[in-house]
């Protein structure tokens, strides 16, 4: 059989990785394909000190590599969306199988790109997409797909997760550790998206997707950063049992489909709250397997690399034997179900709330009354010595373990404590999830 070309657009790390992997392990990958497996034409503005890429043909503009007819397999790996939504069409019309690594536009504009993959009968594979090397979208679309999945958790975003262990582990601050994932070269290239949640929010898309057999909708997912959380909440989560991670969560409900991301606090003993640094893990449950849990590297050339070139390998056992093909969002394209996305006062949670409230005679008892005329059933409670410049201000931390109760409620009560006179401060709220492991 003639060996397959590929044609790599954005020769940036996890380009040049992609690079790299072809060729250190080429034997591995044909004895895997049953036949060579190419890079043939290369798009880029130009090598990066260090890259080799031998005599491989190289052009400056990337529509060059995917008007170029030798081409079988486009590589996507420029990241950004207008230009790479541009190109990956432009491929797919010219009948050439994709493979991308780039989250945003899978998870803002898939549900287009798919149509358009599945009408010229080619395939776009983004294993890369979600949580680097960890071969997630495998294991849901393919692995699990003899169960209906109940719901998954995931630490889907490495910066944020190195920010919040760094914060808890050695007390340094915020902007510290961000600046440190920059130079890592694990925060993306506007590292808002991390610590916003945004870039959890598109991965999250995708693997609710896949799960639940509904169209990609990004726009509906909740997202909320860490870039609120103090030092404090890091530790009273600590003294009540807790660590507060940074999840994405998508879980069927009867109302419709949870999806969601922002700082949680969950068991200090599960092992999802054992995922330190930049590692990222997703545990997915389904009826049948119950609970399952993936971990390893979320980011970075090598890992991500690892994906990309898996999906090189499945595209061209394809392209040998089209017959084994999987639909791109796990269920057959006309099956896809319309169940409703769930807005975040819709969902039933138990929560951490953290007061300022002013050190007077009445303020608990007014706090406490509040959350039982709501119905809201308080687990725990750790009113603090006022520290630092609450004594002067006379002001303490009252820290409520809530049990579950419907958001809107919670939403009810927060909005009655905050007027209260002898409280300061917006509340802060964060959702506490307890795992099923
Ligand atoms: N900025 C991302 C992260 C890179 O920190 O996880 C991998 O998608």
């Amino acid at each position: 059989m003639k060996p397959i070309n590929i044609g790599i657009c954005g020769l940036g790390t996890v380009g040049y990785g992609s690079f790299s992997v072809l060729k250190n392990n080429c034997l591995e990958i044909s004895r895997r394909v049953g036949t060579d497996v190419l890079v043939s034409h290369i798009g880029t503005r130009g090598l990066r000190p260090g890259q080799d890429i031998g005599a491989v043909k190289i052009s400056k503009d990337v529509f060059a590599v995917v008007n170029d007819p030798a081409v079988d397999i486009v590589l996507e790996l420029m990241g950004g969306i207008d230009v790479a939504k541009q190109l990956i069409l432009h491929a797919i019309a010219n009948g050439k199988h994709v493979v991308t690594a780039n989250k945003a536009l899978i998870a803002v504009h898939g549900n287009e790109i798919f149509a358009a993959a599945a009408a010229k009968n080619v395939m776009v594979a983004y294993e890369a997409s979600v949580a680097g090397g960890i071969p997630i979208i495998k294991a849901i679309r393919e692995g699990l797909a003899g169960n209906s999945i109940q719901w998954l958790v995931g630490i889907i975003n490495g910066t944020s997760n190195f920010i919040l262990t760094e914060m808890r582990e050695k007390g340094r601050g915020f902007a510290e550790v961000l600046k440190e994932a920059q130079v890592l070269g694990y925060a993306e290239a506007d590292p808002a998206f991390d610590v916003e949640g945004i870039d959890a929010a598109h991965k999250l898309t995708i693997l609710a997707a896949i799960a639940f057999g509904i169209p990609l909708q990004f726009a509906k997912t909740y997202t909320e950063g860490i870039s609120a959380l103090t030092q404090e909440d890091i530790h009273y989560a600590d003294e009540l049992g807790y660590r507060i991670k940074h999840l994405g969560i998508s879980r069927r409900t009867i109302k419709g489909i949870e999806l969601r991301v922002h700082p949680t606090l969950i068991d200090a003993g599960s092992m999802i709250a054992n995922v330190h640094g930049v590692m990222n893990a997703v545990m997915v449950n389904g009826d049948a397997v119950g609970s399952t849990l993936y971990y390893g590297a979320g980011a970075g050339a090598a890992p991500t690399a690892s994906a990309v070139v898996a999906d090189i390998i499945d595209v061209a056992r394809m392209i040998s034997n089209p017959e084994s093909r999987v639909p791109a969002l796990a269920f057959q394209d006309d099956n896809l179900l319309d169940l409703p996305i769930l807005a975040i006062d819709e969902i039933n949670s138990a929560y951490y709330l953290r007061i300022t409230a002013m050190d007077r005679v009445g303020v608990l008892a007014h706090i406490t009354q509040i959350l039982g005329e709501c119905a809201i059933n308080i687990e725990a409670i750790i009113q603090k010595e006022p520290r630092g410049a609450d004594i002067s201000n006379q002001r303490v931390p009252v820290i409520i373990l809530t049990h579950e109760i419907l958001e809107a409620t919670l939403n009810i009560a927060i909005t009655r404590i905050e007027k209260l006179d002898g409280v300061v401060d917006q509340v802060m709220r964060i959702r506490v999830y307890k795992l099923v492991e």
